[in-house]
């Protein structure tokens, strides 16, 4: 394989964002033969125009691009918030729209928020929570969870939640109510902050395009 340096290494994530991602970064020239969030093949490149993606799990794709295995990357604002990588946000990219909140079983709603204090939260974003309930002078005890976060306070693992809404039927489909806005996220470009300085010409031209896209968008 040639020198990675040669290359411009872009990570995506496996999910809801993969497809939008691909498609959006495809409209700029940026694709590969076999782009796929289910191929085995876990690096896919395209060898005419030097390009490479890495496909992997969401929350991996800040630990890539912080340390340079990718130069960029797309990735949520709750992703990155939660990992506290030092990763360079060039771009809102508009699409995953969805807010974090906190949510509770409908019918064991207490009065106020502060009610809550000294409860147990499930959530896959433990350092987001935690941020957001020491703001409100709340001390919670964080039960991590991987996914299907709303199955916590229906087998008794915690009182609340937080996790992100899009449309709202998780919660409803599981009886939960939002009882707190967090902050809201979409997908963000984001880049290597060495990359950016040495790969500049190449990511600005990316980010220019990008912005065409999103204007003629709004046109
Ligand atoms: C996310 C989130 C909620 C759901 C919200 O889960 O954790 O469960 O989407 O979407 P909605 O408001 O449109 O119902 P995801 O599908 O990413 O899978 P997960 O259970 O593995 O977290």
């Amino acid at each position: 394989m040639a020198d990675s340096k040669e290359y411009l290494t872009i990570a995506l994530p496996k999910g809801k964002l993969f497809a939008p991602s691909a498609e959006l970064l495809c409209k700029v020239g940026y694709t590969a033969e076999g782009l796929s969030d289910k191929s085995r093949k876990l690096i896919i490149s395209n060898e005419k125009k030097k390009i490479r993606f890495i496909v992997s799990k969401t929350a991996d794709v800040p630990t890539y691009v912080e340390y340079g295995a990718a130069d960029l990357g797309v990735i949520g604002k709750d992703v990155i918030s939660e990992s506290g990588k030092d990763v360079y946000e060039l771009l809102d990219l508009g699409f995953g729209k969805c807010h974090l909140m906190m949510a509770v079983p409908k019918n064991q709603k207490r009065g106020r928020l502060m009610d809550y204090n000294h409860t147990r939260v499930a959530t896959k974003f433990p350092h987001i929570a935690e941020d957001f309930f020491n703001k409100q002078g709340m001390q919670m005890e964080y039960i991590k969870l991987n996914g299907s976060i709303e199955l916590g306070p229906i087998v008794g693992l915690s009182e609340s939640i937080v996790d992100i809404v899009e449309t709202g039927t998780t919660l409803k489909e599981n009886n939960l109510e939002e009882i707190a806005y967090i902050f809201d996220t979409t997908a963000r470009l984001i880049a290597n902050r060495v990359s950016f300085k040495l790969k500049f010409e190449q990511i600005h031209q990316i980010v220019t395009d990008l912005k065409r896209l999103q204007a003629e968008g709004e046109e």
